[in-house]
């Protein structure tokens, strides 16, 4: 058996997160030993996101810091997985030459022995191949001790190709697990302490479309719902336009999914929609955001947001801001854009200066900290029942958990708490947590 300690580095959306679990349980499971600290450690590797410029910049400037450590021990193997590894594949080795490693998005299953043979032959291995099939996905990671919370993939890639975007290339084609290794997989890990699941998918709207004699998402809700141990059920990311009324009813109707919805809306000009290939327009939107309110009137509701898209005009970024005013949305991601390499957009004209695009964004985002903080406030008075996940990180005579709405309540209480659901009255809101009382 192998001996040694491997330290992850992780960047990157949710799924990321979840893929650096699976390394690790693979990496455990073979002999080697997690450590919390690049320095020492035997393996290193970097999981990359290349989903807008600046992601790919911190990849490669903590790479810069993980490169001495290699001078000082030759030994040292050092691999980048993940989005941008499977974006660059062997071209990372130019640009990082005492890389080891480069592994794609399909290939995670693989990495033990990869990492074997480059031990064997101390020569650089890539491989970032995409298979129809990808193994990984039925790789179960056992939750860190104490956790209550955790990551599920139901499905891996998209099909949307949205003019922007990278994640298709980088991720592949969607693809959908089967329904019945997906309720394992929560069975399992709700048996090992987890209490709340999440859901991930670049499209969960569209799952099972993959899938021959395989059930819906609607469906798949349903029966999670019925697995006894699991208290909260949550998703993420729905595209508005696979979003239909059946989903829509499981808010109201299945008592473990929590309402909170996170709908990128990208942009509130129909113009820029159509650009972005996006498959909606703003009135559509806004029409699924009043079916969401009438099933379930308080669903928070969350966005992204994308500024300064190719040809887009003052006057469109304007409508932007009206559509949030009509929303209100509990909180969105905001982002300017920035051209990735091979997308459709990149060769698209009107491109926006830089500093116009700083100075919508800056008014995008004091608008959506108003928005955060009326929502907020909505809640002050209120009992909400909050899932306990640990110790406070302002107090640590405090207490920290999720409303169902999936905001961050601080309060005073015992760490026998963890994993409980409780009832806790809001006191005060701020614009990113409130603060309660435990009743
Ligand atoms: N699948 C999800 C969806 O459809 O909304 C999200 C995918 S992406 C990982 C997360 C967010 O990054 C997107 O919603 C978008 O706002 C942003 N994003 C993607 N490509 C971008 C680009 N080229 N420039 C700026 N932001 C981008
Ligand atoms: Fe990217 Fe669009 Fe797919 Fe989301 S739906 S991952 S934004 S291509
Ligand atoms: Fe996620 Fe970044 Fe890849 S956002 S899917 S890690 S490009």
């Amino acid at each position: 058996m192998p001996t040694g300690t491997f330290y992850i580095h992780t960047f990157g959306c949710q799924m990321n997160v979840h893929d650096s679990d699976q390394m690790a349980q693979l990496l455990s499971e073979s002999g080697y030993v997690k450590t919390g600290e690049a320095e020492g450690a035997d393996i290193i590797i970097i999981n990359t996101c290349s989903v807008r410029e600046k992601a790919a910049q911190k990849v490669y400037s903590q790479l810069g810091r993980f490169k001495e450590l290699k001078q000082k021990n030759p030994g040292l193997i050092i691999g980048v997985a993940g989005c941008l590894a499977q974006e660059q594949g062997t071209r990372f080795f130019r640009k990082a030459p005492y890389l080891d490693l480069v592994i794609g998005t399909h290939n995670i299953h693989r990495l033990v022995k990869i990492i074997e043979e480059i031990k064997d032959r101390r020569s650089q291995i890539a491989d970032t191949s995409f298979h129809p099939l990808v193994r990984s996905l039925g790789i179960r990671a056992l939750p860190s001790p104490g956790s209550v919370s955790a990551f599920v993939t139901i499905m891996q890639g998209c099909n949307n190709f949205c003019s922007y975007c990278i994640v298709p290339y980088v991720r592949g084609r969607e693809e959908s697990r089967q329904s019945v290794d997906i309720i394992d997989e929560i069975r399992f890990i709700a048996e090992n302490g987890i209490r709340e699941v999440t859901l991930l998918g670049q499209n969960v709207n569209s799952y099972g479309a993959t899938l021959t004699g395989d059930i819906d998402f609607p469906a798949l809700l349903g029966l999670i719902n019925e697995i006894d141990k699991v208290d909260r059920i949550r998703f993420t990311t729905s595209h508005p336009k696979d979003l239909l009324g059946d989903l829509a009813a499981c808010f109201a109707d299945l008592d473990k999914v929590c309402e909170h919805i996170h709908l990128p809306v990208q942009s509130g000009s129909d113009y820029v929609l159509k650009k972005m290939k996006r498959g909606y327009t703003v009135g559509e939107y806004l029409k699924k955001v009043d079916m969401l309110r009438e099933v379930s009137p308080d669903i928070s509701i969350t966005s992204d947001m994308i500024v300064g898209f190719p040809g887009e005009k003052e006057s469109d970024f304007q409508k932007t801001l009206d559509l949030m005013e009509k929303v209100r949305f509990d909180n969105t991601f905001s982002f300017r854009y920035c051209d990735r390499h091979g997308t459709a957009s990149e060769g698209y004209e009107g491109k926006v200066e830089e500093t116009v695009k700083q100075e919508r964004l800056s008014r995008l985002q004091s608008l959506q900290e108003r928005h955060s903080l009326e929502r907020n406030r909505y809640l002050e008075g209120r009992v909400e029942e909050v899932l306990v996940e640990g110790a406070s990180k302002g107090n640590s005579a405090d207490i920290m958990g999720r409303t169902r709405g999936n905001k961050i309540v601080n309060f005073a209480g015992g760490t026998d708490l963890i994993g409980k659901t409780v009832r806790v009255k809001i006191v005060r809101a701020h614009m990113h947590s409130l603060r309660g009382e435990l009743l």
